[in-house]
């Protein structure tokens, strides 16, 4: 009777949020790594090394890039790892950015080059990507280290699926043996999400485009990691109750509010976690990205000493 009682004394002051699962905090996950990863900067400093050096490189005006491209530069600011950005007009040609990329490979005091996808379409990205030392590709998609992370020997890993790993360990997620369903198959986000997952020894099934039943699919997934860019458009009712979910999607709606790929509210009510947008894998992208430039200095330094 008193639990009654105090339940309706809730009711009435409480917010009402019918949401069950537990949200995962993207922002102080990746606080957490950028704090190592700043300590780790400072140790280098303090042994008489010099910073890790960011080459970060934008083509063209799109919106998203630059806020995207503002994010890491900021980070480098605050982790102490030297930054250059190298912001080229939309006309620029892929003579001209291979150039770029030739001198930024030659260049000792930069250890990590991104070239800001998309690029326009004039431009050949898998060219300028093959042509990114792969010792120096902190995005992890030279076919280098997309080879080496298939073969499950990782040396630098693709930003996002690896923030999503340190997400599921931060929140104490087993993969081993789980079914895990990724939504879209894109280079950036779901290939490399699978082979992160099935090198953490889970089931992954890869659903895109021509999937057939994909509701279905999704209702199996202990894991679901959504990544195809349409707003809400993986359902909360396909969430299997306790599953874990993972919006990597980004979406800004016409009201100029940002949006994930999976329906929140409703998925929420069934899955045991699930990462908010924004707040959850996108700052986690930045913050991988500061630790595989760091990881990049520190292997070619091992390289280059005698
Ligand atoms: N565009 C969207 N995501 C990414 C990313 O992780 N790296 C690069 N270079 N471009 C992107």
């Amino acid at each position: 009777m008193r639990k009654f009682a105090l339940s309706l004394t809730l009711a009435a002051t409480e917010p009402v949020s019918t949401m069950s699962g537990q949200k995962i905090d993207g922002k102080s996950v990746s606080n957490a790594v950028k704090e190592r990863v700043k300590s780790q900067v400072q140790q280098r400093l303090d042994r008489g090394r010099r910073a890790p050096g960011l080459a970060v490189v934008l083509v063209g005006s799109d919106p998203a890039s630059e806020v995207y491209v503002g994010h890491k530069r900021k980070a480098c600011d605050y982790i102490g790892i030297h930054s250059e950005a190298h912001l080229l007009s939309s006309d620029t040609t892929e003579e001209e950015l291979l150039t770029l990329i030739d001198e930024l490979n030659q260049k000792s005091e930069i250890d990590g080059i991104l070239v800001q996808l998309p690029l326009p379409e004039h431009i050949d990205s898998d060219k300028v990507i093959e042509r990114i030392d792969p010792a120096k590709d902190v995005d992890g998609f030279h076919p280098y280290n997309f080879g080496r992370l298939a073969q499950r020997r990782p040396v630098l890993r693709p930003c996002t699926p690896y923030g999503v790993m340190e997400l599921l360990k931060a929140s104490h997620v087993e993969v081993e043996g789980k079914d895990a369903v990724i939504v879209g198959a894109s280079n950036i986000v779901g290939r490399p999400m699978a082979l992160e997952l099935l090198l953490a020894r889970a089931t992954v099934t890869v659903c895109h485009s021509r999937t057939r039943d994909l509701a279905e699919k999704v209702k199996q997934a202990d894991i679901v990691v959504a990544g195809v860019g349409i707003p809400n458009f993986v359902k909360g009712s396909w969430i299997k109750p306790g599953a874990v979910v993972i919006d990597v999607g980004i979406n800004r709606l016409a009201n100029g509010k940002l949006c994930g790929d999976v329906e929140f509210e409703a998925a929420a009510e069934n899955a045991a976690h699930i990462t908010p947008v924004p707040g959850g894998v996108g700052p986690m992208t930045v913050a991988m990205l500061m630790q595989n430039t760091l990881e990049a200095c520190e292997q070619r330094e091992q390289e280059i000493a005698p």
